[in-house]
Order: C-alpha cells, then structure tokens, then sequence
C-alpha cells in the first residue's frame, strides 16, 4: 500500500503539496469516488485514480540491474567524471533513476538503479540489514587473526561495525560480507588490520548474485523474482 500523494507525485508534475490542493479543491476520485485526504493508502496496481475525471495512468517503477566498470562516479551528476548513469540506456532515462548506495569510482559489480525511494531505502538502511558481498584483493597475505577482528566488528573513527564475514579464498584473496554501507567501508577495515584493498568487486546483495552473463558496462532489468532475492536474506 502505498499514499495516494505519493503516487500522484511519482507520477505527474504535482508535487504533493499539489495534490492537497487538489483534493480540496474535489478534482480527485479514487474508485470514482471524490477523496477528502490526501494521505490516504491505496494500493497503486488495483486502484483506479482520477484528475479532473482523466485516468491516472499508473506505471510501475524501475528496477535496473548493472554490472560497473571502474571509472565511473555512482551519481547522477558529477562536475569531472562520468556517472553510472552515463551507461544507462536512453529508453530507461525518462524516469528519475537514481544508483542505490554507492560503489566507489574503482570499485565494480552488483549496482542497482531504480526510480523507487522506498526500495533503496531499504536496501542501504544498516538498520533492514541487508547482506552486501565483496570479493576483495588486498596487498598482503589474510590471516585468522582477520577473520577474529571482522567478526567482533572493526572499529572505525566513526565508529564500531557491525560483525562482518571474512572468508578467505586464497592468499590475497576474500569474500566480505557486510550489512552496513558506511563510506569507503571495506577499505577502512582492511586499513584497520594493516592491509590495502587493491580490488574490489561487489558480487550479492541479498540472495541475488550478480549474474554472469551481464559484462561489465552492461545494464538490464530486473525480474520480479529478482526483487524478491534482493530483499531475501
Ligand atoms: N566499501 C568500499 O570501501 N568501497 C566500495 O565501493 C564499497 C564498499
């Protein structure tokens, strides 16, 4: 369910100030009835709306998958160099995409886009715990004692992590599960316990692993079922 403003807003020009004026001024039906709230939840794939007694046309949100190169900014503007919007195809632009969190310029992999707030928000906030998974080369050797210190949380300057997952793969070489998102993140904890990350490359979030087939630069949709790994720990 979601609030009628918000849809309205989502997808017209109103803003949802707008729209409050609208339904004061009786110019809003939802199910061919006039509404007096503009606050009220409706459920946007079963509820007919009304402008001045023109159809609402509700389209679905966006929801885009794309394997990033190094070199390219997760923003959606940047003074200096190219975003990740910068590899996305036109036909997706007319919406307001935006990158859910960001992956650092030389970091690759797993990036979602979407134009759906409530969805990013609940992919970045530390506090729905969703699991991020990297695969990391670093400059020296891991160790157990790694392993030890990720998992009673790294201290940070801005603070204490939470538990992460170190599994190392080889003598330089790991998988990091985390389910926060802080800035530079998993840099920083490999610069707490003396090493430097020369690689990184994000690899799941959720349950949903960045498929194979989707080369770097590349950028497709994402299935409804697709969805539901993402949000499924
Ligand atoms: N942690 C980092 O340090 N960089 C990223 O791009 C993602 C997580």
């Amino acid at each position: 369910m979601d609030r009628l403003d918000k849809v309205i807003s989502s997808q017209t020009e109103f803003s949802r100030k707008d729209v409050k004026k609208l339904v004061n001024e009786r110019r809003i039906k939802v199910n061919g009835i006039l509404v007096n709230k503009s606050d009220i939840k409706i459920d946007p794939k079963n509820t007919s709306i009304l402008i001045d007694n023109e159809i609402l046309e509700v389209v679905q949100n966006i929801y885009l998958v794309l394997n990033k190169p190094k070199g390219y900014v997760s923003a959606i503007k940047d003074k200096k160099d190219l975003t990740v919007i910068d590899l996305i195809p036109e036909k997706y632009l007319s919406r307001n995409i935006f990158p859910v969190g960001r992956l650092d310029k030389d970091t690759t992999g797993l990036l979602l886009l979407t134009d759906d707030g409530n969805f990013a928000h609940n992919i970045t906030s530390p506090k729905k715990h969703i699991k991020k998974v990297y695969e990391v080369l670093t400059d020296i050797e891991l160790t157990e004692n790694m392993i030890k210190k990720f998992k009673s949380g790294i201290e940070l300057n801005d603070g204490k992590c939470e538990p992460a997952l170190l599994e190392i793969t080889g003598k330089n070489t790991a998988l990091v599960t985390i389910s926060e998102g802080r800035y530079h993140q998993i840099k920083r904890m490999f610069g707490c316990v003396g090493a430097k990350v020369l690689e990184l490359k994000r690899i799941k979030i959720g349950n949903f692993i960045l498929p194979d087939d989707l080369v770097e630069g590349q950028v497709r949709t994402l299935t409804n079922l697709e969805l539901i790994k993402i949000l499924d720990n």
